[in-house]
């Protein structure tokens, strides 16, 4: 939540050749937004006073050339996701020093900021904000009476904070930009132009393709001449990896498409062929790890949590092993369950998230192992686990997530066809899952969803139903359409109707229908989806819309959507028309499918 970009570049702005900062920021900001999008403002030292521009709104369409005054060779930017104090100009990044001389921009939560406030007000500094961030620069101000040297000063009150930051910093008059982090994530990019600090690798994916992935209580200086990286704590220097950036801008580009959010979803066929590419060695890994694990838990919010439970259905049905899926933010209450010979998988689409993280660290606590399915390299919970598989879905920008669900999803099936030494099959079938994916993806398909999104948008309630793998499948679809359209939707297993949901159920109210071949072993092949069936038709006796998305039409479907079938990996191809409705219900609600209100990409405070 909260993105941050800063810039330093190697050449003055005012020298042939040099950079300027604001722009570079500003275009960061735009990539960042998913991370939050209520307000935004940038800051440029210079050589009198800090420049700052700040604005309540997304700064999708703010353009440069409206704020020429906006130059410079060294820039920090921000973007809000609100957590202390309204969403208001004065609360937006970047945050001053009483005496303006100090900028700062955070990501995180400064969990003791009362009782800094309260100390720096009695020494009389007067706040202007409701943010936990002011006290940063405030106490930097306040502490550099006491210790004139700018990088100490920052160092002790970064040592002062107690919660989560990622900050960058820049003095009036300075040269030098600082970024420090403890608890979210910053990146350091070096670039042939300039030095870059982002809370993601696409903040500066345009300019840098090199990065340093600091890690909890880094601090790096940058000037025009080089950096350095030190411990916040000990003040040492510290000698840290360059990594090179396997994406490339193009991934992280609309490149053409009105939303991310689509271009996204017609990128799934890809990340499937990738995901069928992935190196036997890894999964080897992995599948070793999970063989030796007495109990496995899955950890995970949101909709990697539904890819986690699908990959649980998964194992089951395929394996006889026995995953455990728990959301996040629930796990400290099962924690003292897990034992040292345990494993932990943790699914995760940013690697940063707040209540997954925590869960590592309570499964190491326990001396368990944590095995990480995770799409951003060098995130922290790559760099936090024991082992770590990167998904293949690539650069995400869209807040809602697509092609890292099916990502994800699809790589606990060719773990789990490596658990069965069966791979080159499960190579075969994520194949023929990608043709089929290919199939709902074309024109004249989406132009049937989108007709069928239009009636969607009307109505105030949809609802889902699925059993077993569709069961997450329904819980995802629904999720879906909740996050875009704000339509109140609701996922349930097909078994749970009779016990509450079947009351919701007015004549006209939608049902997506989840159908798979996914009868249980041993019981006799389509057994599952005859009972989903049977549930369809009792909510059709209600008045119910009733849409299958199923292998096989079947006359109880009002509207039927047709998807191979794949068994119990047949719910990889069904989600998509779920994504796809629910893009075209924003649309025809006219809402911005990429944004949608109050969420953020990346959650990185619990
Ligand atoms: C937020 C996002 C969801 C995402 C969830 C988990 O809620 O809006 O799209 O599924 O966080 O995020 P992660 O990065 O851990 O997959």
């Amino acid at each position: 939540m909260c993105g941050i970009v800063g810039f330093v570049g190697k050449k003055s702005f005012d020298e042939k050749g040099g950079v300027n900062g604001a722009e570079v920021v500003v275009d960061g900001l735009k990539r960042l937004e998913y991370r939050g999008y209520d307000s935004w403002g940038v800051a440029i030292p210079g050589e009198k006073k800090i420049l700052l521009h700040k604005a309540v709104g997304k700064i999708g369409g703010f353009e440069l050339s409206s704020a020429p005054e906006l130059k410079g060779t060294i820039a920090i930017g921000h973007t809000r996701w609100a957590t202390h104090g309204g969403v208001t100009e004065i609360n937006s990044h970047p945050h001053l020093s009483a005496d303006k001389t100090i900028a700062v921009v955070h990501n995180g939560i400064i969990e003791n900021y009362q009782e800094m406030r309260a100390k720096l007000e009695k020494k009389g500094v007067k706040f202007r904000s409701q943010t936990d961030t002011e006290v940063i620069p405030q106490a930097i101000q306040i502490e550099l009476k006491k210790t004139p040297d700018f990088k100490k000063a920052v160092r002790n009150v970064l040592n002062e904070l107690e919660g989560s930051y990622a900050v960058a910093i820049v003095v009036e008059g300075g040269k030098k930009l600082i970024g420090a982090r403890k608890g979210s994530p910053l990146v350091f990019g070096i670039g042939k132009d300039g030095y870059y600090l982002g809370s993601d690798v696409p903040a500066f994916l345009k300019y840098a393709n090199k990065a340093i992935f600091l890690d909890d209580l880094e601090m790096v200086e940058a000037d025009e001449k080089g950096y350095e990286i030190i411990n916040i704590t000990t003040g040492k220097k510290v000698e840290k990896k360059i990594t090179k950036i396997a994406w490339s801008i193009e991934d992280a580009e609309k490149g053409g498409y009105p939303h991310f959010m689509i271009k996204e979803m017609l990128e799934q066929p890809m990340v499937l062929d990738k995901t069928a590419a992935t190196s036997n060695v890894e999964l080897k890994k992995a599948a070793a790890m999970i063989k030796r694990a007495k109990q496995i838990w899955v950890v995970a919010c949101g909709t990697a949590l539904h890819a986690g439970m699908y990959g649980s259905y998964i194992f089951a049905l395929n394996n006889d092993i026995n995953l455990r899926p728990v959301s996040a933010g629930e796990f400290p209450y099962f924690a003292k369950f897990v034992g040292k010979n345990d494993l932990v998988i943790c699914v995760s689409q940013s690697g940063e998230t707040a209540d997954v993280m925590e869960a590592v660290k309570s499964a190491h606590d326990s001396g368990a192992k944590v095995l990480a399915l995770v799409n951003v390299m060098g995130s922290s919970l790559m760099r936090a686990s024991d082992y770590s598989i990167v998904t293949k879905a690539g650069p995400e920008i869209c807040v809602l997530s697509t092609k890292a669900y099916l990502s994800q999803v699809a790589m606990f099936m060719m773990l789990s066809y490596e658990l069965n030494n069966k791979i080159a099959a499960g190579k075969k079938q994520l194949k023929a899952i990608k043709a089929d994916a290919e199939k709902i993806l074309v024109k004249d398909s989406l132009a049937k969803i989108k007709k069928v999104a239009k009636g969607l948008a009307r109505a105030d309630n949809i609802y889902a139903i699925g059993r077993g793998v569709n069961y997450p499948t329904s819980l995802e679809a629904c999720l879906k359409i909740k996050e875009v359209s704000y339509i109140h939707a609701e996922g349930f297993a097909g078994g749970d109707l009779k016990h509450g949901p079947i009351a919701l159920i007015a004549p006209g109210t939608p049902v997506l229908v989840f159908v798979a071949n996914d009868g249980p072993k041993g019981a006799p092949f389509g057994g599952a989806a005859k009972e989903i069936v049977s549930n369809a038709m009792e909510v059709k006796a209600r008045g119910a819309e009733v849409i299958g998305i199923s292998y096989e039409n079947n006359q109880v479907f009002d509207r039927y959507f047709a998807v191979g079938d794949h068994g119990i990996f047949t719910g990889i191809v069904a989600i998509i028309y779920s994504q796809v409705l629910s893009y075209y219900i924003a649309l025809e609600k006219k809402l911005d499918p990429d944004k949608p209100r109050n969420l953020a990409k990346s959650v990185t405070v619990k």
